[in-house]
């Protein structure tokens, strides 16, 4: 290993994964484990010797000729969509991407209050005026729930007097929590007679919502498929969405020499997932993540209900312990979870989960609630939203405003500057442009016990009289 310099970075690159523990974290092929193989024998190939340039036979993402338009095509036949687009810069890019196309400067869109901060920062880029819709809210973990159709029918309902030009659904979660999705898209595609085209960030899911009816969908093949992280693609069908203007924005978003490599690692991971090999792997890692629920829940260990059974979530309250107390201990220990939340600790099993997970992560989880259990926590407080609510002032106006940084208790009736968001999940827990009331700053102040370290006692609010920010701070 002395050839790498012996700076952080080389150092990480050089560990060799949990020697002895579990990797229970994203990406998804767990260390190579699980990497597509077609990946797996391009990386094999003499090192760069993959790392082409736009070379007219290879071409890129919005070149109508080359290997790369080709692979998307046949990607978009294999996922029934009737186009793809391979991107380079995760699901955020492209969700970015789908958001601009969708929606003109100016205009409204209905956002789940679960949204992934790269949607937020589309609005930004875009100038559009997000319109964040409440979930439902399990006091159990302190999750947000997928909305049901009665749910969404109220959102819709309430929002209407706003006018939005398309709504955002994520589904499946980052806990693997899904909706019924055919209903969601049908009720939003019908409501109010013309309906609205909707966009489907299924980061975490397959593609299954493009059966569902959903207009765009964005997929990220590192944490449902067998992919390099930045890996994503873009799927389209039908007319609500304007095909020029999906090019347009993703050639604004784009970089100019998008990765040879991440682009067939994109190719790669879609062709695996469909074919009879990566359906096999898929099957033996369900049964064992079936094997591993099983055996959890007979120890009485409360594991959540969900729909993608390689997302492990445990419930931590009901053992009197945080998500986050419970993935501090087990890092000690060499399990490395995927996303430690107050009430909940996801982790990924991945394609090809770690040799004997059904046995030592149990034992290690039994060693945990030995030490660190308790009573049953409280109930988690429900965040005080209304079911739909827009900014006062506009997310990129806020953001770039001159402002100062209160303690929270003194926020009240000040207007956010910046967004607080923990991270991972990298959900805001508040946005630019919001008036912090004082149930929310109450709240707030809550969170901030549940999230150590992640939230700090001060919140930077647009400044009295403040105008965009003219020179820097
Ligand atoms: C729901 C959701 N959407 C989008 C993203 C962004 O994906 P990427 O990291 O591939 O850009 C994430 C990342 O965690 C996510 O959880």
């Amino acid at each position: 290993m002395g050839e790498f310099p012996d700076w952080s970075l080389f150092r990480l690159l050089r560990y060799p994964g949990a020697r002895g523990g579990l990797d229970l974290h994203l990406p998804a092929h767990g260390r190579g484990r699980g990497l597509a193989p077609a990946l797996h024998s391009l990386l094999r190939r003499p090192p760069g010797s993959w790392d082409l340039p736009e070379l007219p036979a290879f071409g890129g993402p919005l070149e109508p000729e080359g290997a790369v338009a080709e692979a998307q095509a046949a990607c978009a036949a294999l996922l029934g969509a009737e186009r793809c687009w391979f991107g380079v810069n995760g699901a955020s890019g492209l969700l970015q991407a789908a958001l601009l196309a969708m929606a003109p400067p100016g205009s409204r869109v209905l956002l789940p209050r679960n949204l992934h901060r790269s949607l937020l920062h589309a609005c930004v880029l875009g100038q559009i005026e997000p319109l964040l819709f409440d979930l439902p809210f399990d006091p159990l973990t302190g999750l947000w729930l997928p909305p049901t159709r009665t749910h969404l029918e109220r959102v819709l309902a309430a929002a209407a007097p706003l006018h939005p030009t398309a709504v955002v659904l994520v589904d499946p979660t980052y806990q693997g929590l899904a909706a019924d999705l055919p209903a969601l898209v049908d009720l939003i595609h019908t409501h109010g007679g013309p309906g609205l085209p909707v966009l489907v960030d299924q980061a975490h899911g397959d593609g299954a919502a493009l059966a569902a009816g959903a207009d765009l969908v964005v997929l990220s093949l590192q944490k449902a498929g067998g992919g390099l992280a930045q890996s994503a693609a873009l799927l389209s069908q039908g007319d609500r969405i304007d095909q020029p203007s999906l090019e347009r924005s993703l050639l604004w978003l784009q970089t100019s020499s998008p990765s040879a490599l991440l682009l067939a690692s994109t190719a790669a991971a879609l062709a695996h997932g469909r074919s009879t090999a990566g359906e096999r792997q898929r099957r033996r890692a369900l049964a064992r993540a079936s094997r591993l629920r099983q055996r959890l829940e007979g120890l009485g260990f409360p594991v959540v209900a969900n729909r993608d059974p390689l997302r492990l979530v445990l419930a931590t309250g009901p053992l009197g312990i945080r998500g986050t107390e419970a993935d501090g201990w087990l890092l000690e220990r060499g399990v490395i979870a995927e996303l430690p939340e107050p009430g909940a600790l996801t982790l990924c099993l991945g394609l090809a989960p770690p040799a004997a997970l059904e046995r030592r992560l149990p034992a290690c989880l039994l060693d945990l609630r030995r030490e660190l259990g308790g009573p049953h926590l409280p109930p988690f407080a429900r965040p005080p939203l209304p079911l739909v609510a827009a900014p006062e002032l506009a997310v990129g106006l806020a953001w770039r405003s001159q402002a100062e940084l209160v303690p929270l208790a003194e926020a009240i009736g000040r207007i956010a500057a910046e967004p607080l968001c923990p991270y991972p999940p990298g959900i805001p827990l508040l946005i630019p442009g919001e008036r912090i009331d004082a149930a929310r700053a109450t709240w707030l102040e809550g969170q901030r016990a549940l999230w150590p370290g992640q939230i700090a006692d001060t919140v930077r609010v647009v400044a009295p009289a403040a105008g965009p920010e003219t020179s820097g701070r």
